[in-house]
């Protein structure tokens, strides 16, 4: 996004994302023969299971398939890459699919591609996440460019249409990657200058607040994360989660933001919550039990 490159190229220190940060997400089985191993991950584990047949084959149709919209993005490709490496299969919604497979490992038959821009409407996405998809995680962020507008048709209106595809598709799960500060004008932030310059190119944080509050009333169980400034380095840190509106600063890296992301589908406390997420080398380390558990539903 345009205010994510000129942060990037800042040098001074006063914004709260710090300045490295870059501103650029069982079936029954079908024989008698096959034996079900439950690669049930961490206490609490909802949904990931493995089915092998007898020759210890993956059963690549018993997979919980997860739809990944912004599959190609910085964050994206590291939640397909995590869902993947956790026994999930993935259907990647990218925009243009020649250089979503350059992008993302290929090779792996539980990944697939498909078409899936989410400024064309619900239909067109209810198609693409299909009737086998049990989850949706949206890692969409417009990219900037000309359009002003941009982050208003990708950040708000597309993630409603990713929403209003979930239902016509009866997907009853979606995991929203927002940002810390979407909120800032209601709670003291608007002179924050974070805040101030998201928003000074296309209303980015006020698109995202528009595209959460949607999904709050549509019914489905979410999860929104928000996560502070975004960094491509690994983890220098634990996570610190939050409630909604308790974060102005910080940064975390996109592995652990994929790491919530994909937890959040494992953990039933992460059900109907908004999580604001930075780290920070001083934190202790908590479960992902704790901390989805430590937030309340608002
Ligand atoms: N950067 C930060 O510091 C920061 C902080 C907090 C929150 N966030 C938010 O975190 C999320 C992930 O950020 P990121 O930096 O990892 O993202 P990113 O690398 O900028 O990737 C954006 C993704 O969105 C896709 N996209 C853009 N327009 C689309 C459209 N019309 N239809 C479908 N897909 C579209 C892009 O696809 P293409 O590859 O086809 O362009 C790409 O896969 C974003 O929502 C961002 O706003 C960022």
């Amino acid at each position: 996004m345009a205010a994510s490159l000129i942060l990037r190229n800042s040098t001074r220190s006063i914004l709260p994302y710090p300045l490295h940060t870059q501103f650029t997400p069982p079936s029954t089985l079908a024989t008698k023969s096959l034996s079900l191993l439950n690669f049930a991950k961490m206490e609490g584990s909802e949904i990931t299971e493995e089915v092998r047949n007898k020759a210890g084959e993956k059963d690549l149709s018993s997979k919980k398939k997860v739809f990944v919209a912004g599959a190609t993005g910085s964050t994206g490709k590291r939640i397909v890459e995590q869902l993947l490496a956790k026994g999930f299969a993935v259907k990647a919604g990218v925009r243009d699919i020649e250089k979503a497979k350059a992008t993302l490992s290929q090779g792996n038959p539980a990944l697939h591609f498909v078409k899936a821009d989410v400024t064309e409407g619900s239909d067109k996405l209810a198609a693409a996440i299909g009737d086998d998809s049990e989850a949706v995680i949206c890692a969409t962020g417009f990219r900037p460019g000309w359009d002003l507008l941009a982050p208003w048709k990708v950040d708000n209106f597309g993630t409603v249409n990713l929403v209003e595809a979930c239902r016509k598709v009866n997907v009853n799960r979606f995991i929203l990657i927002s940002s810390i500060l979407v909120n800032g004008a209601a709670v003291g932030q608007l002179l924050n200058p974070v805040y101030i310059l998201l928003n000074v190119f296309g209303l980015t944080l006020v698109a995202k607040l528009q595209a959460e509050q949607h999904i709050r009333k549509s019914g489905i169980n979410y999860t929104i994360i928000r996560p502070g400034g975004l960094r491509n380095e690994p983890p220098s840190g634990n996570v610190v989660m939050e409630p909604e509106d308790a974060l102005f600063e910080g940064s975390i890296s996109r592995d652990q933001v994929a790491e919530v992301a994909v937890e959040a589908l494992n953990f039933p406390e992460a059900s109907y919550k908004v999580v604001e997420i930075v780290s920070r080398p001083d934190a202790p380390k908590r479960s992902y039990h704790d901390l989805f558990g430590s937030i309340s539903q608002r």
